[in-house]
């Protein structure tokens, strides 16, 4: 007798969410085995942040459009929780896969949990060991409450086995966010975005900065202005503008203290954003992805946090961990000017295209061997 086909559902709300969700998409496409559909909580919402990452991924609309807002943690959290859990009264999949670390991830592994849904979690164990980011938190409690764990490097293996998850439940099956990264180079090598701004491949610097401890504060992100501005002063620098970021400018009042040096743009689409990744002669940032995505192209990159979840990216590959201090951050850019740069270019393990794959065929052998 046939197996009855089994249904799961893939949760996205953010932009990095979208770039991690293109790679399963195509495997569950491919499959017949599986009903795959897709929910977007609503959590970014403008084109630029969302729509855009669908079509140049090329995935249909989603199935599932929760459109939720909320201008706190607690209301966002609430409301994507509330909503998801009508949904999963209604279609009652079998599984919810999620992403990353925020907060759609964890509200909605939260309303599945209680629920008795099984939940997947690709990029599971990467901690920052600080509680203070509010993705550390989404972390642990979406690990805790997954059922399968899709890791991205080792030390997330090192992680999950100190905090007492079962081994059953974890696999080291490498970065998705890579496999989009691969499986685009073609388009991404043609798209040739660093000349629309008429910048010279491997002569600028690619900025970007979103994260609240870094730009909520007026005398913090005043601080990495005042960088650029004096950085701009030998490279030319790229900055598309996170919308929080943006509206902490408009906010604060910072939109004047940029000068023309400074080119300042809409967050990019993926393609154009990759291709300026890949031709800069330096990024620095406080994204994650982009930590990753900088050590798979071997670009230098310098990021300005106290700490990151991603530590292969620091011990293997191109990144160099700044903390938030500007004095430091300079004196990491004279040590670049000279040329001087770290050569080391590894890229981690299973950081080579085919996580989808192997996510995909355990959670089919998981839910159809006997
Ligand atoms: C969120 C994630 C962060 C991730 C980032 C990726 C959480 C807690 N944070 O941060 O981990 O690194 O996404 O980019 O989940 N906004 C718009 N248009 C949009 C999206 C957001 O205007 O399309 C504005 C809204 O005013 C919103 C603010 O940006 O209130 C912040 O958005 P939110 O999703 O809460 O957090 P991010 O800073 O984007
Ligand atoms: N990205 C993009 N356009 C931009 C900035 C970033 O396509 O203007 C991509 C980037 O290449 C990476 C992802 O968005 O794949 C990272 O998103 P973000 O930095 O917002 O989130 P984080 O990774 O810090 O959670």
């Amino acid at each position: 007798m046939k197996t009855p086909k089994k249904k799961f559902i893939s949760v996205v709300g953010t932009r990095p969410n979208f770039i991690k969700l293109a790679p399963l998409y195509n495997f569950f496409k491919s499959n017949e085995s599986v009903i795959h559909l897709v929910c977007h909580t609503g959590q970014h919402y403008d084109f630029s942040m969302s729509k855009v990452f669908f079509q140049e991924l090329q995935m249909p609309e989603p199935d599932f459009f929760l459109g939720i807002t909320g201008n706190t943690h607690a209301e966002q959290t609430a409301n994507i929780m509330t909503e998801f859990e009508k949904l999963l009264e209604k279609e009652k999949p079998d599984l919810i896969i999620v992403f990353g670390d925020v907060n759609s991830t964890m509200a909605c592994s939260l309303a599945a949990s209680k629920l008795n849904i099984k939940i997947a979690h690709v990029e599971a164990g990467l901690r920052s060991f600080d509680r203070t980011m509010p993705e550390e938190v989404n972390r642990i409690i979406t690990d805790v409450l997954s059922d399968f764990l899709f890791i991205s490097e080792q030390s997330g293996l090192i992680n999950l086995k100190k905090e007492g998850i079962s081994e059953e439940k974890y696999f080291f099956t490498g970065n998705i966010m890579i496999d989009s990264l691969v499986h685009n180079m073609d388009a991404i090598d043609n798209s040739k975005s660093f000349s629309k701004f008429n910048l010279d491949s491997g002569n600028y610097l690619l900025a970007t900065f979103h994260r609240p401890s870094n730009v909520d504060k007026k005398e913090n992100f005043l601080e990495i202005i005042d960088f650029l501005l004096e950085t701009s002063k030998k490279i030319k620098i790229i900055f598309p503008v996170h919308p929080r970021t943006l509206s902490n400018i408009k906010n604060m009042g910072l939109l004047d203290n940029f000068n023309d040096n400074i080119i300042l743009t809409e967050p990019l689409g993926y393609i154009d954003f990759l291709c300026l990744v890949k031709n800069a002669a330096i990024v620095v940032t406080d994204s994650g992805g982009i930590q990753e995505e900088t050590t798979f192209l071997g670009v230098p990159c310098i990021t300005f946090r106290d700490n990151t979840e991603r530590p292969a990216t620091v011990d293997i590959g191109t990144n160099i961990l700044a903390g938030t201090s500007i004095v430091n951050l300079k004196k990491i850019m004279n040590v670049f000017y000279t040329g001087k740069m770290s050569e080391k270019k590894q890229i981690p393990e299973f950081w080579d295209g085919k996580t989808a794959v192997r996510i995909g065929n355990i959670l089919l052998e998981k839910f159809y061997s006997k």
